[in-house]
């Protein structure tokens, strides 16, 4: 049984780019990872669901239990979802046993978010053109027990991925040493 880094946090947060990154480091150590994001579920697996409550609640579901097949194979699991609910994200911690599921908070301000805007999707939501757009017409609830949260609108992405092997480190999912 491998864990799950679960990167949670507001869109533009920079959820996926650390996740990616981290898995270079993870790679580089020599670990079978995989990440999972919107690009290969939103379109896939989850094509079927938009993003009111209900849906972003199924959106999660299936990822977790996806998630949590490839963790038994012995895939270290990397996913970067907004997953903005608690109770969904709560429901896939009590999968795994303590160790394994790894919350990391991407905190990032909306406002940081919004000055990004990588895909546009902000200045629609502003325009009404997208409704239940989190941070705006739709909420996201703060994780109150994540086992990390990276300031990602401040620090560095070296020093985020820096703090993730830290964490990983430090609950002895790799070696002290490497
Ligand atoms: S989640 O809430 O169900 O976890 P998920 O991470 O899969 O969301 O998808 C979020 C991505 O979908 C955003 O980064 C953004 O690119 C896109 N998106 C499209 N519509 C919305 C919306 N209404 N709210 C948030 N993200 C949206």
């Amino acid at each position: 049984m491998e864990p799950v880094l679960w990167f949670t946090g507001l869109s533009g947060s920079g959820k996926s780019t650390l996740a990616h990154e981290v898995e270079e480091a993870l790679h580089i150590i020599g670990c079978h990872t995989f990440v999972f994001d919107g690009d290969n579920v939103r379109h896939g697996l989850c094509s079927d669901l938009g993003f009111s409550e209900v849906d972003r609640a199924e959106n999660i579901r299936r990822i977790g239990e996806m998630v949590h097949l490839f963790t038994q194979a012995g895939v270290l699991s990397l996913t970067a979802f907004i997953s903005p609910f608690m109770k969904d994200r709560q429901r896939i911690r009590e999968m795994f046993s303590a160790n394994d599921f790894i919350e990391v908070y991407c905190k990032c301000s909306i406002e940081i978010c919004e000055q990004r805007d990588k895909k546009g999707l902000y200045k629609l939501a502003r325009a009404g053109e997208i409704k239940d757009f989190t941070g705006i017409s739709s909420p996201y609830e703060e994780p109150e027990n994540a086992e990390l949260v990276i300031n990602t609108g401040e620090q560095s992405l070296k020093e985020s991925v820096e703090a993730v092997i830290n964490t990983l480190r430090s609950v002895g999912v790799i070696q002290a040493n490497t």
